[in-house]
């Protein structure tokens, strides 16, 4: 990170936060998320979560890096030089994301050129599971790798690239397209899904809430990892991003802004799924929480359905998946940023050799899910990564600078220049309700996938797509730590 980088105005930053936020989590993770867990029932809790931890934690990671004008793990490392781990593990947490990430990009990019004849045909959901992934039946059968897939993966990596290779300054003017634009195509959905035979009884399914969930803990540890997904938060973003921002600017006002942007648009592309689903629901006859095989195939399966019932679906189709890659790219490249960031700040390796480095890493690690078995590596690495990874990401960040600094500190600094204060309370959720309460979650679930391995796969995949990597995570970060802190006190040169 350059010394004296800062967003070229003040609407850059928060474009740039909102683009990072605004992606497929909103427009395929949410969808299936919400329908894996009843709709409403879900809803609910989601939106409880939104405001009790994904904006005070969202404000947190901005507040660490507006206050140490730093990245992950050099703001952490200003906590107290044991944490500085902490921020590694962000990084590569969110690195475990992308490498997925990139591919359902990939997917995109292939609907994108199957938008010209309308190629899925009427039964959208045989032709992605046959036609595109030529999926296998188990997740050790992977296969070979799909050329389509991969040529998407590549095509992907290099816009990312492509996209920051000016450096962080150059994020802000691109954003104004890829944040805009969707919204009007979204919205084109919205109004055909609605409109469409059915689309009440989706609507129904998506939207009555279901008290007696809100004691299920299962939920609430997917709404919160759905939260921390799709705000960014606990990657490293964050705080990279907000190192970047001038000094006298307003946190809270942009941290409420960007969270409620980012819900607004995942629960709009919600209504537009839920309602195809009714639809389609309508039109076999089957209940709505039966109709679709749901999880990460879903949004290929349904958004393909709106499109064939719309006047002009060609072009449809083409503006819609290219809403959905431009929607992406912001997110993804964040990721870059904020590891390049990181990198060259604590060990002054020059950002484009990074950069380069973590598309070839990217592509690498991406040949898996490029596979005949890819679909189910994704869901096993998104499982883990969200509900382990993140999770632990903003459960411990909240206990470095609650009980490791002081966040009266952070707080006061955040408040000069907020036009609405944050009052004590911010303190006490940060403090004393995220850390029990994500304790609780992740006891009960880890228990679980201990218990019986996620997704009834085997446990030989589970390991190996899920604990292993978390675990190597750790101690690449741990490593990286160390390294750079002997960097520091002029022991070590790379
Ligand atoms: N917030 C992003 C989204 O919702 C998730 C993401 C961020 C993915 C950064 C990759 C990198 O799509």
């Amino acid at each position: 990170m350059g010394k004296v980088e800062t967003w070229p105005g003040r609407g850059s930053f928060v474009l740039a936060a909102i683009g990072s936020a605004i992606g497929l989590g909103n427009v395929w993770r949410f969808p299936f998320i919400a329908y894996k867990y009843g709709g409403g029932a879900f809803i609910l809790v989601y939106l409880v979560s939104l405001f009790i931890i994904g904006i005070p934690i969202l404000i947190l990671e901005f507040a660490l890096g507006y206050h140490f004008k730093s990245s992950a793990p050099g703001a952490l490392r200003r906590i107290s030089s044991r944490w500085e781990w902490l921020g590694w593990f962000a990084l590569l947490a969110g690195f475990g994301v992308v490498s997925y990430y990139v591919v359902v990009m990939g997917w995109a990019a292939n609907y994108f050129v199957y938008s010209a004849n309308l190629a899925w045909g009427e039964n959208t959901e045989s032709f992605f599971f046959n036609k595109v992934l030529n999926l296998s039946n188990s997740i050790f059968s992977i296969g070979s790798i799909r050329l389509n897939i991969l040529l998407g993966l590549i095509v992907c990596w290099v816009w990312i690239l492509l996209s920051i290779w000016k450096g962080p300054l150059t994020v802000g003017r691109v954003v104004y397209v890829t944040v805009t634009v969707p919204w009007l195509i979204l919205i084109v959905f919205v109004i055909r899904g609605v409109t469409l035979p059915g689309a009440m009884e989706g609507l129904k399914y998506y939207l009555t809430p279901n008290f007696a969930q809100l004691r299920n803990p299962e939920l609430w540890h997917a709404a919160f990892s759905q939260i921390f997904f799709t705000l960014t938060i606990g990657f490293g973003v964050m705080i990279a991003y907000a190192a970047f921002l001038p000094p006298k600017s307003d946190i809270v006002n942009n941290a409420l802004l960007i969270a409620l942007a980012d819900a607004l648009t995942a629960f709009i592309a919600g209504i537009a799924v839920f309602a195809t689903l009714g639809y389609h629901a309508y039109m076999v006859g089957k209940p709505v929480s039966e109709v679709a095989k749901g999880g990460p195939s879903l949004a290929f399966v349904v958004y393909p359905m709106i499109i064939n019932s719309l006047p002009g679906a060609r072009l449809c189709g083409l503006l819609f998946f290219a809403m959905l890659l431009t929607l992406a790219v912001d997110s993804a490249f964040s990721l870059v940023e904020a590891i390049s960031a990181g990198v060259t700040e604590r060990f002054g390796w020059r950002r484009w050799k990074v950069n380069v480095g973590i598309m070839i890493v990217g592509i690498l690690v991406g040949l898996i899910y490029t596979t005949s078995a890819g679909l189910y590596w994704l869901d096993v690495v998104d499982h883990f990564v969200t509900h382990l990874g993140l999770f632990s990401v903003a459960l411990l960040q909240c206990i470095a600078a609650g009980y490791f600094y002081s966040l009266r500190t952070l707080r006061v600094s955040i408040n000069e220049y907020s036009d609405i204060k944050l009052g004590k309370s911010w303190e006490y959720l940060i403090k004393y309700l995220v850390p029990p309460v994500s304790i609780f979650l992740l006891v009960c679930s880890l228990r679980k996938d201990i218990i019986s391995p996620y997704g009834g796969y085997p446990r030989l995949a589970t390991f190996l797509g899920g604990w292993l990597p978390i675990f190597l995570f750790v101690i690449i970060s741990i490593v990286l730590a160390r390294i750079a802190q002997k960097r520091d006190a002029g022991g070590f040169t790379p």
